[in-house]
């Protein structure tokens, strides 16, 4: 193990912070780290935006629903973006790049780029002694989050990140068994992928039994069929495709 090694490994989400706020000069080190991760075609398709404005943070929270929206060190809103390489075209330009800006291509190319460039914010912000949550219950109203922030055409809210120093200290989270998970040459999609998942199940169920806070009965198999039997923020499908975006 090395220290990089320790801070990925340690990772568990926080959703309580000290009073603390992040300085300016902590919060520029965790946004350059972001910018430093590979992007697609040297793109850099994200917009970072960091909310300073309490009354801000607080319409955010109640689109959340959850407290550590403005309760934090700071906040982040991690935005795809492809408005800026078209602002840098000519009008002439911009319609001749309008079917790819468009694509579900490059609709993956950004929510990738954006991906990337926010777990790299993570990492230098675990490394850096602070805790992080990510936020994509800012997608309950989209829509809403989209005007708050005043993004232009071509940019969507993925998600948040509090940041902060934690004020608790949750258990590590099981997870699914690497063998489930990394796969050589082909997919291994065969009854023992099945039952390697419900011995994991089994694990899980004990460590949601046994945990500090927040105790229940469940596996990891029954939770994600139930996530999964409702939809949910069905509008974001279209509220894409209003910013031009996923459209062909
Ligand atoms: C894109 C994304 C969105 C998430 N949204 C939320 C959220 O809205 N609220 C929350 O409390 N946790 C959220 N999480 C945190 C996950 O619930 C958490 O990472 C997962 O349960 C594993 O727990 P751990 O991070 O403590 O290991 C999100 C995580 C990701 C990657």
């Amino acid at each position: 193990m090395n220290n990089t090694l320790d801070t990925i490994m340690n990772h568990r989400s926080i959703r309580k912070f000290k009073d603390e706020k992040l300085t300016k000069e902590q919060i520029h080190t965790i946004v350059k780290a972001a910018q430093q991760a590979s992007t697609s075609s040297y793109i850099m398709a994200y917009t970072i935006v960091g909310i300073t404005d309490e009354d801000i943070k607080m319409k955010l929270s109640e689109v959340s629903g959850q407290p550590y929206v403005k309760d934090n060190g700071h906040l982040f809103v991690f935005c795809a973006d492809l408005n800026r390489i078209n602002q840098q075209a000519t009008s002439e330009l911009q319609e001749k790049m309008q079917a790819s800006i468009e694509s579900t291509e490059k609709f993956i190319v950004a929510t990738v780029d954006t991906a990337l460039a926010a777990q790299n914010a993570v990492i230098a912000a675990e490394s850096m002694g602070l805790g992080v949550c990510y936020l994509g219950s800012l997608r309950n109203n989209i829509s809403r989050v989209n005007d708050i922030l005043e993004l232009p055409e071509h940019v969507i809210p993925l998600f948040g990140l509090a940041l902060g120093y934690p004020d608790e200290q949750p258990e590590k989270k099981p997870r699914l068994p690497l063998d489930v998970v990394y796969h050589e040459n082909t997919y291994a999609n065969d009854e023992q992928q099945r039952s390697k998942i419900n011995d994991f199940d089994q694990q899980l169920k004990e460590y949601y039994k046994n945990r500090k806070t927040n105790t229940r009965i469940d596996t990891w198999s029954e939770q994600m069929i139930r996530k999964y039997s409702k939809t949910i923020r069905m509008d974001v499908t279209q509220f894409v495709k209003d910013k031009k975006l996923n459209k062909r």
